[in-house]
């Protein structure tokens, strides 16, 4: 017809999560609050909407995501203000506002949840992506950076990651990046006239942003470039080979990679990634680094920090091509009825089941048994139980094992702990 109605599709670049995906989700998120919570990190929870300064201060204003990704508009009252791209400069943010310093000792977090970028969507590529996080806050000890990466590596394990490559650098201190930068600047003043017109302007404004330039052409220039991993002061360089004999003690395998400055301004000394060659042109799973000066450009006192932030959606794609992990979406049981009388005791029993967890589903309209039974089976269920007019005369029904097809009759208190030997049974063989 003609006139029908457009149906509205999601937005550019933002994608529904359906089941069964979702279930996978909540595993790799399960998996991460255990792991989290093994390393004492408490979970924070920040608003999605942040005033646009939070993110031209902290993420640094010549910074592809702020100048070019960020979803930013004028409220009623003509703030501006921004979806967060990120949330490491709202985690500090939340440090400063609560005071957070004040209650002595390191503060460990970790979040979950939507970023938003502006930029071209492909595959691993959203618009709408999700993070999943964690930043320490309060200690500069070159262990404390070991730490976070052993629980990193600690978590990909868990989630069935087994191929990926750690990419690691140091981006120095304010101190010894000025110097560096002199050196940078000198050797681009040779050469930015044959570069892309991006990195001709950040070799003015932010040199060290034409590191992270992908364009092919400029790329045989970049690699001639110094390398800041040439240039630390004696501090940073200690940290720095601090944190690689720890990870070696820890045999984590790393690569030094000196191109390695990450897109974001508020890194100083180490900074890593983490790849994976099962992802193909989005191959950045996890970003991550210190910011030791951030708190401070965001009006707080000094407080060194470390952190990183999984790409959720990527994370995913690889959990799925690894194939280890598997969705709990099982269904314990489907109840079929036939009579009035029966459906009245199927309902209860669907009710008592399910108060004790188990999972369970029934349809309330009537259906021939053998179709009934085939729905069951579609839908995976574990057990089908049968009541009808035999089974309410009894006081037994009938509880068939779909998978290996032998059926035992059950009085009603019963199904629920043959259910759950039944559930045991499915979780300590998979
Ligand atoms: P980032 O490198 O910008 O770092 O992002 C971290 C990860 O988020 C990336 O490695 C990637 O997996 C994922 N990601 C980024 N953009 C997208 C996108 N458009 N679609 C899908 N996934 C994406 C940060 O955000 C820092 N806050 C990390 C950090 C925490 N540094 C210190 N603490």
């Amino acid at each position: 017809m003609s006139n029908r109605t457009e149906p509205i599709r999601s937005v550019k670049g933002t994608r529904d999560l359906l089941p069964p995906d979702t279930h996978l989700w909540q595993r790799v998120e399960a998996e991460a609050h255990r792991v989290f919570a093994a390393y004492h990190y408490g979970e924070i929870r920040t608003p999605i909407l942040e005033e646009t300064a939070l993110f031209a201060r902290g993420v640094g204003a010549e910074t592809d995501i702020v100048m070019k990704e960020m979803f930013t508009f004028n409220d009623r009252g003509d703030e501006s203000l921004t979806l967060r791209p990120e949330a490491t400069a709202s985690v500090v943010r939340a440090y400063i506002e609560h005071s957070l310093y004040n209650l002595g000792g390191i503060q460990k977090l970790y979040y979950i949840g939507p970023m938003f970028r502006r930029e071209r969507p492909q595959k691993g590529r959203y618009r709408q992506f999700y993070q999943i996080g964690a930043e320490i806050l309060g200690s500069q000890n070159a262990l404390v950076d070991v730490e976070i990466i052993e629980m990193l590596v600690l978590f990909l394990r868990r989630v069935g990651i087994r191929e990926y490559q750690l990419l690691i650098n140091s981006v120095g201190c304010p101190k010894c990046r000025t110097e560096y930068l002199d050196v940078l600047r000198d050797a681009l003043e040779a050469v930015k006239s044959t570069m892309c017109v991006d990195c001709q302007r950040r070799a003015e404004t932010n040199p060290l942003r034409v590191l992270d330039c992908k364009v092919g052409a400029d790329q045989p220039i970049i690699d001639k470039l110094p390398k800041i991993i040439d240039h630390l002061d004696p501090e940073c360089r200690e940290h720095f080979a601090r944190v690689t004999s720890g990870l070696e003690a820890r045999s984590i395998e790393y690569q030094v990679t000196p191109r390695l400055v990450r897109g974001l301004d508020y890194y100083t000394r180490t900074t890593f990634e983490i790849t994976s060659g099962a992802l193909g042109a989005q191959n950045a799973v996890v970003g991550g680094g210190r910011y030791d000066g951030l708190s401070e450009m965001l009006g707080g006192p000094p407080t060194p920090g470390i952190g990183f932030s999984i790409g959720q959606d990527r994370l995913l794609l690889a959990v799925q091509s690894a194939g280890i992990l598997k969705p709990e979406a099982h269904l314990a049981a489907y109840v079929v009825w036939m009579g009035d009388a029966a459906l009245a005791a199927a309902s209860q029993l669907v009710r008592d089941l399910r108060a004790q967890g188990l999972s369970v589903e029934i349809d309330y309209d009537p259906a021939k048994i053998k179709k009934a039974m085939g729905v069951a089976n579609k839908l995976q269920a574990r057990f089908a139980i049968i009541i009808g007019d035999g089974e309410l005369a009894s006081g037994k029904y009938q509880v068939k094992d779909m998978a290996g097809g032998e059926q035992s009759e059950l009085e009603p208190s019963a199904i629920a702990e043959y259910l759950i030997g039944g559930e045991r049974e499915i979780r300590s063989s998979g």
